[in-house]
C-alpha cells in the first residue's frame, strides 16, 4: 500500500490498519531524516499550509510547525485570539478566507468536537484535526503507538490501560480506535465518574482498581484530568484523585515487571502522576514528543495534494 484511503484525517475511527501501517512506515523514513545533521527535504516545497488553533495547545502545535518547516512547505499561524473571531466571524468564513490565499492544507484544533469533519464537508483542502474538543486526536493516537511499537514491538496481543480522565479525553478514544485496529487488548481504569457509561461498546476492559490495572498491563497510559472541561465536581477533591488513582514509584514497586509508562502532556506533576515516576526510566513522555514530528511529517507528506 502507498497511499492512504482518506484525503484528510479527521479521526482514527475512519481509517484502516493499512493507512496506519503506511504512516508509521513513513514517520520511520522521516525519523531517520529528522536525526540527520541537515534535518530538511524538499518534500513539500510550493504546499502552503495553515495551522489553525482555536484552542490552546503547545506540543500539537510546535510538533505540526516544525514537521512542516522540516518538509519545507509554507507556513502559516492562526490563533483564535487576537483574530476576527473575536468580531464574530464564523468558522466557515474564517476558513474561507484563508483558503482565498491559496492554502493547500489545514490543520485545526478546535474546541466543537465534529469541527474538522464539518470542514471537511464545505472545503477542498487536506485537513487534519489536531484535536476535535473531547472528540478525537488522531495524531496524538498515532504517535503514542509508534511509541509503543517501537519499544514492544507488534501491538497485537498487547496490554494497554489507559488511566485517568476518559471522560474528556479525544486522546483516549483516538487511542482505543489505533489500539483495537492493531490488535492490542485495551483496559480503561479511573474514577466511575469519569468513565463513560458507553465505553463498553468500545469493546474495553473497565476497572477501578489502579493497583490491579498496572499488574495487568505492559503499558500504562496516563492521562490528565481536565478540569477545563469540567463544569460540575466529578470527584470530591484533587487530592482525593491523587491518593486512589494516582500512579506513585510505591504502585510500580510492587509489581513484579517492567511496564512502559506514557503520558500524552501536559502532565500535571503529583496530581496524575507523581515527578519520580514521569522522570524515571520506565518514562517515554519525552520520546512520545519527539515521535510526534515524524509521525506528522509522515501524515502532511501522504495526505499533501491527495484528492
Ligand atoms: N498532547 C497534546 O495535545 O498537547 P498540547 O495540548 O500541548 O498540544
Amino acid at each position: 500500500m502507498s497511499s492512504l484511503s482518506q484525503k484528510h484525517l479527521l479521526g482514527i475511527k475512519n481509517i484502516t490498519k493499512g493507512d496506519i501501517e503506511l504512516i508509521f512506515k513513513t514517520a520511520r523514513e522521516f525519523k531517520q531524516v529528522i536525526n540527520r545533521p541537515i534535518k530538511k527535504v524538499p518534500s513539500l516545497r510550493d504546499i502552503t499550509i495553515a495551522n489553525l488553533f482555536f484552542e490552546n495547545s503547545t506540543r500539537t502545535k510546535m510538533s505540526f510547525e516544525l514537521a512542516e518547516k522540516r518538509l519545507s512547505a509554507d507556513i502559516i499561524n492562526f490563533s483564535a485570539s487576537g483574530s476576527s473571531v473575536k468580531k464574530g466571524e464564523t468558522l466557515l468564513d474564517t476558513v474561507n478566507n484563508i483558503l482565498s490565499m491559496k492554502v493547500d492544507m489545514l490543520v485545526i484544533r478546535h474546541p466543537a468536537p465534529g469541527a474538522a469533519q464539518y470542514l471537511s464537508q464545505h472545503i477542498d483542502a487536506n485537513i487534519i484535526n489536531a484535536g476535535d474538543g473531547t472528540h478525537e486526536h488522531p495524531t496524538q493516537a498515532l504517535l503514542d503507538s509508534f511509541s509503543m511499537t517501537e519499544k514492544i514491538g507488534n501491538l497485537a496481543g498487547k496490554k494497554v490501560c489507559i488511566f485517568g480522565d476518559i471522560l474528556h479525553s479525544r486522546v483516549a478514544l483516538s487511542n482505543i480506535f489505533c489500539l483495537k485496529k492493531l490488535g492490542a487488548k485495551i483496559r480503561v481504569c479511573g474514577p466511575p465518574t469519569l468513565i463513560p457509561k458507553h465505553i463498553a461498546s468500545l469493546d474495553v476492559e473497565v476497572s477501578y482498581d489502579v493497583a490491579d490495572s498496572l499488574k495487568w498491563c505492559d503499558v500504562a497510559n496516563i492521562l490528565r484530568i481536565q478540569l477545563e472541561r469540567q463544569d460540575v465536581k466529578f470527584f470530591p477533591s484533587q487530592r482525593e484523585y491523587t491518593q486512589y488513582f494516582g500512579i506513585n514509584m510505591e504502585l510500580l514497586n510492587n509489581i513484579d515487571k517492567e511496564i512502559l509508562i506514557m503520558h500524552p502532556g501536559p502532565v500535571n506533576r503529583g496530581v496524575e502522576i507523581t515527578s519520580e515516576v514521569a522522570d524515571s526510566n520506565k518514562s517515554i513522555i519525552l520520546e512520545q514528543v519527539e515521535n510526534g514530528v515524524a509521525i506528522r511529517m509522515a501524515i502532511l507528506y501522504l495526505l499533501a495534494g491527495k484528492k
